[in-house]
């Protein structure tokens, strides 16, 4: 697997902590303290496809293929706009990529992870060549804004990749479920309620956390899986250039760090500007640390996900880049 070419793509409008302690009972102080997030995009006039299809078609630009040449599109998000038809296909639509197949895969915030892996176990086939993997989340409309202990922490926004099947960049891939632990965070689908199960009018229903159980299976989970995927590719964790995790909170991050035994300058942070992305946190960070040249050519990176399911996931990459 190679990477041709990034994109990313974000909600015009920012919503700093000091706009959220205006309307509800936060701080700058409190929020900044215990995650690192200053502020976040939030949609008003974007949508989860409207995202993903801005993210899309600059990654598709940088690696320069032809759209027709795309034959699979896989979108990793947990807010659709629709729950069906599925984002790839509204993306795939959008692209002009008619000669792909294309689906979404529900992995939470180690959704890039899962699209990544699954790209390349369908490449593995010979059957598929270049694929355009995505993702994309409008968080903000799955928040309760009553609730300051979940709201203050997500945003919304879109990263994507063209890979496609050619070079060995790919070094290795770890993943894994807890699904026992996924009431941890979680956000209910409707209810069945039908013509022999009436439930009458039913209300929306939004994310919920148990932030204390979320960040001990992240600072427990990632340096593990980080570590099997550096084993599994022969590389010493001081060989690593950089890593790039999920950006949920700067103290997992630190965490993780100290835990890896590693300078927090190795790892890639930018969850001050846009929170919480799940999906879109991977890729859209990936194609900010690309464009400001802070990979060159051989190093070795760390992609690591995690997040509802629970689920997570972990690669190592040899990055090729033009210098
Ligand atoms: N502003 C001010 N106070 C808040 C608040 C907010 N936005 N949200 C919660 N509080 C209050 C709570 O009501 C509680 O008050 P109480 O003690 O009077 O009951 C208190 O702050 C809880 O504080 P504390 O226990 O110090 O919080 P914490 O250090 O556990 O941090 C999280 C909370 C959510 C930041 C932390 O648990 C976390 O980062 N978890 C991981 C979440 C995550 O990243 N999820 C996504 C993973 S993909």
């Amino acid at each position: 697997m190679k990477i041709l070419g990034t994109g990313s793509a974000f909600p015009k409008k920012t919503v700093t902590n000091d706009d959220l302690a205006q309307v509800m009972d936060t701080s700058d102080e409190w929020i900044r303290s215990r995650t690192g997030i200053e502020r976040r995009h939030i949609a008003v006039e974007e949508t989860t496809t409207s995202l993903a299809v801005e993210a899309a078609r600059l990654a598709i630009d940088r690696a320069k293929v032809s759209v027709l040449d795309i034959d699979l599109i896989i979108c990793a998000t947990v807010s659709p706009d629709y729950i069906f038809p599925t984002l790839a296909c509204e993306v795939q639509a959008a692209v002009g990529a008619s000669r792909a197949a294309a689906f979404d895969i529900g992995a939470g915030c180690a959704g890039f992870l899962f699209a990544l892996s699954t790209a390349d176990a369908y490449f593995s086939t010979g059957k598929f060549h270049n694929a355009l993997i995505i993702g994309a989340e409008t968080l903000s409309k799955m928040m309760d804004w009553s609730d300051r202990s979940t709201c203050v922490l997500f945003g919304d926004g879109a990263g994507a990749a063209v890979v496609s099947a050619e070079g060995n960049q790919l070094l290795s891939m770890v993943q894994g479920s807890d699904g026992a632990g996924g009431m941890a965070l979680k956000c209910n689908n409707r209810p069945v309620s039908n013509l022999y199960r009436q439930l009458g009018a039913q209300n929306y229903s939004y994310t919920e956390m148990d932030g204390s159980a979320v960040y001990k299976f992240a600072v427990r989970t990632v340096p593990m899986a980080v570590s099997e995927a550096l084993e599994q590719a022969k590389t010493a964790v001081d060989d690593v250039a950089l890593f790039i995790l999920h950006q949920a909170n700067r103290r997992i991050i630190e965490a993780v760090a100290k835990r890896l035994r590693q300078p927090l300058e190795k790892f890639a942070m930018n969850l001050q500007e846009y929170g919480n992305i799940s999906a879109a946190s991977v890729p859209a960070l990936l194609d900010q640390v690309l464009r400001e040249k802070r990979v060159k050519n051989g190093d070795r990176i760390v992609l690591a996900g995690f997040g509802a399911g629970l689920t997570w996931g972990a690669c190592v990459l040899e990055m090729q880049v033009e210098e």
